[in-house]
């Protein structure tokens, strides 16, 4: 079955699917996306993700292509041309073509492109025994928080990871820890949960916002604060969470062994926990 793409109001093969070269997504990274988790055929947070969408818009002066409740019916539309059952959907939005000039062109149509990919979420085999992990140089820009496409900075410290065999790199600046290349990163110590407060040196994750309830139904503490490298090895756990990863356990920090190598016992709970919310609460 050939891949389907949406590109500008058509869904297409996948290698028909194009844009022009003078998109300013291609020539300026002047455009923002969303990947969404798919679970049994259904949207995982996808609430969230879109009102995410929109608020990265907004910080950009960036029109919306198509309203966002004809978002979740293209994106669904997607998933069952693809006859997508578990993984993710991929969705992307720049501020179009037009002459290249630095300043936002006045007259330019926004480009929306989707595509989907298939990947193994529940039963991704890199739970059962957690994750190695790599701390980076945070080389990013000042707004992290808007889920920009210029993601050259986390494409390079995910290169750093891949080559000495780590799944993510959790990138760190002036000693603290800001986030994985493409995660929210997590610690627990003493029973209690530490994450990266919100600001403008994070991307506010969904998954995060939901993992934040589950712990708050499970009574769990939880500090949202800034946390040094030397708390990231000294953690009793680390996890990681993401709508390609969901709650990941992390296993190995740099050349440290964490929780006796295997997953902790909070990052095992809250993955299950998850996983069950998303298959009650998700939408298709
Ligand atoms: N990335 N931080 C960064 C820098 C990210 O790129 C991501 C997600 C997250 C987690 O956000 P969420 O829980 O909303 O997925 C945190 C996506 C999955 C990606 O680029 O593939």
């Amino acid at each position: 079955m050939p891949r389907i793409a949406y590109v500008n109001g058509a869904f297409v093969p996948l290698e028909d699917a194009k844009v022009s070269v003078l998109d300013r997504g291609f020539l300026f990274a002047d455009g923002v996306y969303e990947v969404t988790a798919v679970i049994d055929g259904k949207l995982v947070d996808n609430a969230a993700h879109l009102a995410r969408l929109e608020r990265s818009l907004g910080e950009i002066e960036m029109a919306h292509p198509v309203p966002l409740d004809t978002l979740t019916e293209l994106q669904l539309e997607l998933a069952r041309r693809n006859e997508l059952t578990e993984g993710g959907i991929y969705l992307q939005v720049t501020r179009g073509a037009a002459e290249r000039d630095f300043a936002y062109p006045k007259d330019a149509t926004p480009t929306l492109v989707m595509f989907t990919q298939e990947r193994n979420l529940v039963d991704d085999p890199r739970a059962k025994n957690g994750v190695a992990v790599v701390t980076t140089p945070d080389l990013r820009w000042k707004r992290r928080d808007i889920k920009s496409v210029a993601m050259l900075a986390q494409a390079m410290a995910k290169q750093e990871a891949a080559k000495v065999g780590a799944a993510e790199a959790i990138m760190v600046e002036d000693g603290v820890v800001t986030e994985g290349s493409s995660s929210t990163a997590w610690i627990v110590k003493d029973g209690r949960l530490i994450t990266r407060n919100l600001s403008n040196s994070v991307l506010p994750g969904v998954t995060r916002l939901s993992v934040l309830a589950l712990c708050e139904e499970l009574g769990l503490e939880v500090e949202e604060r800034t946390y040094t490298v030397d708390e990231l090895h000294e953690a009793d756990e680390v996890f990681i969470t993401a709508a390609t990863t969901l709650v990941m356990p992390v296993t190995k920090v740099d050349d440290r062994i964490m929780s006796n190598g295997a997953p902790g016992p909070i990052a095992t709970r809250l993955r299950q926990l998850y996983i069950e919310t998303a298959r009650r609460t998700s939408v298709g």
